[in-house]
């Protein structure tokens, strides 16, 4: 079951209502989300009481982006062990809720490895669903502090790229406060340099079909004060080609063990626009999103939305509300087919650098994948 409360109107200004949040009001446990279908018009909170619910919200982007899909995914498990559901039936369904994200099926992961080692050792269901909540706790402290570290590295990175400062940055999609338990991958990086008086300008894409960019990148861009300015998807190739970008920034849905990169559909583009105009095109993510189980590119299974989303002029909707996306303005005729990836693939070669917690990985390879997957698991 899902609610939404805590209405507050959206303006300028941090700070804004936690993305996601554990809540323990006397009715039981609750996972509150920041309702991201809703903005820019409003901060709203979505309140999951059970796993479907956080399914419709994940599907819904009510929750969304890599890192904090992970971090929804693993209090999800914690709140069917403490509310006592089918754990596993549970994790099953949150991992599946969407397929490209490879920090959901982590996230999961990690909360329902957590549960399961405490039912193994003589747990009863009240602490086993402690366990996976204080591992679930645990994920979300993990995620800012690699925020803050990839901010950091990030920063020295593009100094030493473009050592003039007065960084003019390209982004696609939404990397901020809105999709980490931090400040974010690659917005963090640029709202470090906006911090560091190093942030000329920050080109936000407007990313179709959704508008991550223009709802909820401005957003978070205007909030910080930050110089910004929104374009649409198509305009990229002129920024480019009149000098205005110095480096584009991006997050990753999942990385391959060869370093092809998959994030929102729009990410390709603006990788090899990048290449023939000789700017450095970098993506910042957490090792999390590294899957070495995932060889190549071509193994990645990018997620199809429904074909409303772009034959129609509309926001996602909560899922949780009873709405569907769709139910927009129509922009095409009736029964026209649309094709509607949600992500696409950037080969390593086009990519600069990855900006990790660990620092950055150029030229991007294989063999410096998996090195960096050592380190984090050497912690
Ligand atoms: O479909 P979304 O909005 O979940 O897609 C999100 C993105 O593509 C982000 O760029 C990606 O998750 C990186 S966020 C750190």
């Amino acid at each position: 079951m899902a609610d939404q409360y805590a209405r507050t109107p959206a303006g300028a200004g941090p700070p804004m209502l936690p993305s996601i949040r554990w809540d323990e009001p006397p009715e039981g446990p609750v996972l509150v989300l920041l309702d991201q279908t809703r903005l820019p018009a409003e901060e709203t909170e979505l309140v999951c009481t059970d796993v479907p619910a956080l399914v419709r919200a994940i599907r819904a982007l009510a929750v969304r982006g890599a890192p904090l899909l992970g971090i929804a995914g693993a209090y999800g498990v914690a709140l069917a062990a403490v509310r006592g559901f089918d754990v596993e039936d549970a994790a099953e369904r949150l991992a599946g809720a969407r397929p490209t994200a490879v920090n959901l099926g982590y996230g999961v992961r990690r909360a329902l490895d957590a549960y399961r080692v405490a039912v193994d050792k003589g747990a009863d269901p009240e602490r086993a669903g402690a366990a996976a909540l204080a591992e679930a706790r645990r994920l979300h402290r993990e995620d800012a502090e690699a925020s803050a570290q990839m901010a950091a590295f990030g920063l020295t990175l593009l100094d030493e790229l473009l050592p003039g400062g007065g960084h003019r940055i390209l982004t696609h999609c939404n990397t901020g406060a809105l999709v980490s338990g931090g400040e974010g991958t690659a917005f963090a990086v640029a709202l470090s340099a906006h911090r560091a008086g190093r942030l000329r300008r920050l080109w936000v894409d407007e990313t179709r079909p959704l508008l991550q960019g223009a709802r909820l990148t401005a957003y978070e861009a205007a909030r910080n004060g930050m110089a910004y300015t929104l374009l649409t998807d198509n305009a990229a190739g002129s920024l480019f080609a009149a000098g205005e970008v110095d480096a584009v920034l991006i997050g990753a849905d999942r990385i391959a063990a060869d370093g092809s990169v998959a994030n929102k559909v729009g990410s390709y583009p603006l990788a090899v626009l990048a290449r023939y105009h000789h700017v450095p095109f970098v993506v910042v993510a957490p090792t999390t999103t590294i899957d070495l189980g995932t060889p190549d590119g071509a193994s990645i299974e990018v997620e199809q939305r429904p074909g409303q989303e772009v034959t129609e002029l509309t926001a996602p909707r909560t899922a949780v509300a009873g709405v569907e996306a769709g139910g927009g303005m129509p922009v095409a005729p009736l029964g026209t087919q649309a094709f509607n990836p949600a992500f696409d693939v950037t080969p390593p070669e086009l990519v600069t650098a990855i900006v990790t917690e660990y620092g950055a990985l150029s030229p991007v390879t294989g063999d410096g994948i998996a090195e960096l997957c050592v380190r984090s698991r050497q912690g």
